[in-house]
């Protein structure tokens, strides 16, 4: 495997700074930071690092956004017109900014621009839609009143992303909080600060008043707990870990009680029984586990398999994992990049280290790839028991844990056995049994002989310790407005 070192051959970087008030501005203590290839190891370049002074700021051009007439007073039409005219330019660049999410993340780059890329293009396009469309109800009280309700912006949004999609995270926060007129200050994660700061250059070229978007690179226990600690912040948004998720909630409660919306962890079931379509139901399991090396909420890494067809299904499983491409993330045949960096490849092979020592049978995979770069084979364990490490907590990685079932209500009371709430997918021609999973696992979505089908329309988020309200579709748009009632004596 070759790894070309030079990321500029690989994509064109982009800004480095801080953007606050629409100015790139270097951090106030004038620090900045690493970010590194993980398909190499080696440095791409250094980013200014903000914190709490920095936020301070952002918030404060956020603020005076906020009650700007340029923004307040803007036709709602026109939020919708600005957030079109972002699209646009991104589509325009859909490339460039392609390029730059592979170099900075690892993922395939045929996935950044044919997965991420129209996905992020249709976000904005869809809350684009909605600027127009948000409307209140009159409401027949007794008595000789007039009630109506508005919806309105919450204020003032942080929103704090992962680095596993850097761009759609990006999307699915900023377009629901600028349809319906707040302003944010969002902190990237600090393995992926690249291509969030290229959009804030297309965000200039939009249109956008001053103040009304901010963007930092950070890191999590600075910059990312002076948003959630901040008491001119109406509303924090937090997609990650469910240990920060905790942090943000109890920041907020500490703090002003700003409202909290959370997408969490998962460990989500993903349930075949012995009638599915046997191939759909393999390529299906397949991606749903290893899709983006693994690094998603929803991985399917609880794989469900019934007696019946258990030996069957697991053979097949472990000759498509090994027939999985990995390598150079920009090279066209590559399937599987490398993890996002040394912390992440460093918990992935401690959870492949653990499956090993608690009995799992590893039948493929287990290794690292190459000696530099942070690529860890494909890997599927049998044999997995519930209360094994590998089957109670997230991994991100790789790594495919493969457990037997007998009757349809052991997979429900199993599938329903863990902390998270995320997803979950059932694979069967019996509509019966496919109707049973999807009302009785405690889920936010589940996916019936598909994995992973994501739109901007359909709501997505978490029941139980994966999260806190909805991000996407209609429901989406509650995340970001206040109801007020209005009551007019006639
Ligand atoms: P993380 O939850 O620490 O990081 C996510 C974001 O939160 C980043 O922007 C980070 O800077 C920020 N953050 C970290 N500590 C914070 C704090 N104290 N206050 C405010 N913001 C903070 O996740 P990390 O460390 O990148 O990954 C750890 C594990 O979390 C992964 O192995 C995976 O299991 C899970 N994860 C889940 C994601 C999801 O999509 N639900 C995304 C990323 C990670
Ligand atoms: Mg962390």
């Amino acid at each position: 495997m070759v790894v070309t070192t030079k990321p500029e051959q690989k994509a064109k970087i982009g800004p480095t700074k801080l953007l606050i008030n629409n100015q790139w501005v270097e951090s106030a203590s004038g620090k900045r930071f690493e970010t590194i290839n993980p398909a190499t190891g080696e440095v791409i370049c250094d980013v200014a690092e903000a914190d709490a002074a920095d936020v301070d700021k952002a918030v404060e051009a956020a603020r005076k956004a906020f009650n700007s007439r340029d923004w307040r007073e803007m036709p709602a039409c026109k939020r919708g017109e600005l957030l079109y005219k972002l699209a646009d330019l991104i589509e325009a660049n859909k490339e460039e900014l392609a390029r730059l999410e592979t170099l900075d993340n690892g993922k395939p780059f045929k996935d950044s621009f044919n997965v991420d890329l129209p996905h992020v293009i249709d976000c904005y396009r869809y809350y684009a839609g909605w600027a127009d469309k948000i409307q209140g109800k009159t409401i027949p009280i007794s008595g000789p009143y007039f009630c109506y309700t508005r919806h309105e912006p919450v204020g003032v949004v942080g929103q704090i992303i992962p680095w596993n999609f850097p761009l759609l995270m990006q999307a699915w926060k900023l377009a629901p909080a600028l349809t319906t007129g707040n302003t944010v200050v969002l902190k990237t994660a600090e393995q992926t600060p690249l291509s969030a700061l290229r959009v804030g250059e297309l965000i200039l070229e939009a249109g956008f008043p001053p103040g009304v978007v901010n963007i930092l690179s950070g890191y999590g226990p600075t910059a990312g707990a002076a948003i959630a600690n901040h008491m001119d912040i109406d509303k924090v948004a937090f997609t990650g870990s469910t240990e920060v998720g905790h942090l943000i909630m109890e920041a907020a409660g500490k703090s002003n009680l700003k409202r909290v919306s959370l997408e969490l962890g998962g460990k989500s079931p993903n349930i075949v029984f012995a009638d599915a379509d046997f191939d759909e139901a393999i390529e299906g399991s397949h991606f749903g586990l290893f899709f983006n090396q693994g690094q998603c909420c929803t991985a399917g890494s609880r794989l469900f398999v019934e007696e019946k067809c258990y030996d069957d299904f697991l053979a097949k499983s472990v000759e498509r994992a090994k027939r999985r491409i990995v390598g150079d993330p920009f090279d066209a045949k590559t399937q599987q990049g490398p993890q996002v960096d040394k912390e992440q490849f460093e918990k992935v092979m401690g959870y492949i280290e653990s499956g090993r020592s608690e009995g799992a049978q590893l039948l493929c995979g287990g290794n690292r790839v190459g000696d530099r770069g942070y690529f860890i084979e494909p890997t599927v364990f049998a044999g997995v028991r519930d209360d094994m490490k590998i089957a109670q907590e997230e991994i991100f990685g790789p790594v495919m844990s493969v457990i037997k079932f007998k009757s349809i209500e052991e997979a429900i009371e199993r599938a329903n056995q863990t902390i998270y709430g995320l997803a979950a997918a059932v694979w069967t021609k019996d509509i019966g049994k496919a109707h049973a999973i999807a009302n009785s696992v405690r889920a936010g979505t589940v996916w019936v002989n598909c994995y992973d089908n994501f739109d901007a329309a359909a709501p997505f988020g978490g029941f139980k310790q994966s999260g806190i309200g909805r991000e996407k579709g209609e429901y989406g748009l509650q995340q970001y407005t206040e109801v007020k009632t209005v009551t007019i004596k006639l």
